[in-house]
């Protein structure tokens, strides 16, 4: 289960993640289209997917073989969908998350769907059954989840719908697991994925023990920057167990029982919308964030996330 690798992808809405998209794809050298509904955002975005390859390549941190120049030239825009998805083996939805707009877009690409192509959603939590049940290609179509910025995070939640062949799965995973992303595959639908579930499980704890008066924001966010996250940068939580005893085995001999009567301690889920907590917390943090300097700090993100990914691919070639 491959995509040839002279074949075309398809990007259809060339906002933040189609662009990244592009650039992904363009990086493991193949032909890219990209569709907008706006015929001016298709400008924009092939103008900004230039600018941002050409300073990768100045940091040293563009991917592939080819130089930026050489991939903007393999990305080409079209405001016709129908011609967008010609010959296209695989295509990337990336319109905004609404289930109603996705359902529009999926609808109108229906009719140029074939049996040779994989379609994938970038949705961030709607499953793709609940928009393309009235599909003729339905078992062509699947989620395929990034994680902001994919250019650097390289994990993509692949989960298969109801009916999504096996074939259309695995073609998915072994065309990003080629342009150098990391996939995972979900067996079936589930709310949150498998990132999100986790994500909201530890911002779950931040949140109660905060307002439990515990530790102020700025310690709750350190236990993860200089405790838990440096290591899960390198190994899973289960390899973890498994290398702080002989075996996970021994884990659990060891330490499953006090694991236990420390989650027996935890909370129901915090409600986050019920908003006091959420402004005090927003006093403490900017004291040394701002809102005002939340895109500068964007910035600064991105940038340790693009030297982390080099140090990993660094580590991983010796
Ligand atoms: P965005 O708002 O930056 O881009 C969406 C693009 O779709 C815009 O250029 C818009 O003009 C276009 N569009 C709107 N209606 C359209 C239509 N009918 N046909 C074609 N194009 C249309 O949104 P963003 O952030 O790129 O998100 C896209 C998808 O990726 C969403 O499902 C989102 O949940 C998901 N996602 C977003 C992440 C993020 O951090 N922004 C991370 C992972 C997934």
């Amino acid at each position: 289960a491959t995509v040839e690798p002279d074949s075309k992808i398809a990007i259809v809405g060339s906002g933040l993640i189609g662009q990244f998209w592009a650039m992904i794809f363009a990086g493991g050298g193949f032909k890219v289209t990209i569709f907008d509904i706006y015929p001016e955002q298709i400008s924009k975005a092939l103008e900004n997917i230039k600018l941002t390859l050409s300073k990768y390549e100045k940091q040293g941190c563009l991917r592939g073989s080819q130089s930026a120049a050489e991939q903007a030239a393999l990305v080409t825009g079209c405001s016709d969908l129908e011609k967008c998805l010609q010959g296209a083996s695989y295509v990337q939805e990336c319109v905004p998350e609404s289930v109603d707009l996705k359902k529009k877009v999926f609808e109108q690409m229906d009719p140029f769907i074939t049996e040779e192509m994989v379609v994938a959603t970038s949705s961030s939590c709607i499953c793709v059954s609940q928009f393309v049940g009235n599909l003729a290609h339905k078992h062509r179509t699947l989620v395929a989840h990034p994680v902001n910025p994919p250019y650097f995070i390289p994990l993509v939640e692949i989960v298969p719908g109801p009916w999504t062949l096996p074939d259309v799965t695995a073609k998915c995973r072994a065309l990003l697991e080629q342009v150098g992303q990391s996939p995972v595959t979900l067996s079936r639908e589930v709310a949150g994925f498998a990132l999100n579930r986790i994500q909201y499980s530890i911002i779950n704890e931040c949140w109660n023990m905060y307002q439990d008066g515990l530790l102020s924001a700025e310690d709750i966010d350190r236990v993860m920057t200089d405790g838990l996250g440096p290591r899960y940068a390198f190994l899973g939580p289960l390899e973890t167990m498994h290398l702080n005893a002989d075996g996970i085995v021994d884990y659990c001999n060891r330490y499953a029982q006090g694991a236990y009567n420390v989650c027996k301690t935890f909370k129901p889920p915090p409600v986050m919308y019920d908003v006091p907590t959420a402004e005090k917390m927003l006093k403490e943090i900017e004291k040394t964030i701002p809102v005002a300097k939340v895109p500068e700090r964007r910035t600064w993100r991105d940038e340790r996330l693009a030297a982390l990914a080099a140090l990993k691919r660094n580590l991983k070639e010796k």
